[in-house]
């Protein structure tokens, strides 16, 4: 579940004189670390939600979005990209876990807790969970979120990629391909 900051919100002191640019990566970590060490700009937004992670958009201009991500173990990404933007992700309270897609074998899975944080560029792609109960993170990416691909691996490990809009939930797609099992079938007949 999603919604933007309402005007009522505190003053968030890190978004005041963003350059009026894309950021760089390590402006984006400063920036998401920078949030994240002041509690008053995201606690008034954390509310949790098993099925439907909860978001809140804290900022967003011509170059830059801020989000604060609200989490429990029950929460998951699924395999995603950020298309055109690089971001940065620092945890304010609690873990997450960012998976990293390994072909052939487990996926990489680094926990990162309160305090930590990392960057990515528009190459990255990456699934995120909840770690521990009630944990928050917050998000930043430049150029802004605008379209995003969601990743699905089918029954027979195909991956496809599916692009999204920015404001839809981003979650696992675990559903089958139905073509695929006859595509693989005409490739096995045709050979
Ligand atoms: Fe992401």
């Amino acid at each position: 579940m999603t919604s933007v900051a309402e005007s009522t919100a505190p003053e968030v002191p890190a978004l005041n004189d963003l350059p009026a640019r894309v950021l760089t990566r390590q402006e984006l970590r400063e920036l998401v670390s920078a949030i994240a060490d002041d509690p008053a700009a995201w606690q008034p937004h954390v509310a949790y939600d098993d099925e439907h992670r909860h978001y809140v958009c804290l900022h967003r201009d011509a170059n830059v979005d801020v989000w604060v991500l609200c989490w429990t173990p029950s929460n998951d990404t699924g395999w995603h990209d950020h298309d055109i933007s690089s971001g940065a992700v620092a945890v304010a309270h609690g873990e997450v876990i960012e998976h990293n897609l390994v072909i052939g074998s487990a996926a990489l899975e680094i926990k990162v807790p309160a305090g930590q944080s990392f960057h990515f560029g528009p190459d990255h792609i990456h699934r995120m969970t909840g770690a521990a109960e009630g944990s928050v993170s917050i998000h930043a990416y430049s150029p802004p979120l605008w379209r995003m691909g969601q990743y699905a691996i089918s029954t027979t490990g195909v991956l496809r990629r599916t692009s999204v809009s920015y404001a839809d939930e981003l979650r696992p797609v675990d559903e089958p391909f139905p073509d695929d099992q006859e595509r693989l079938r005409d490739a096995v007949l045709g050979s």
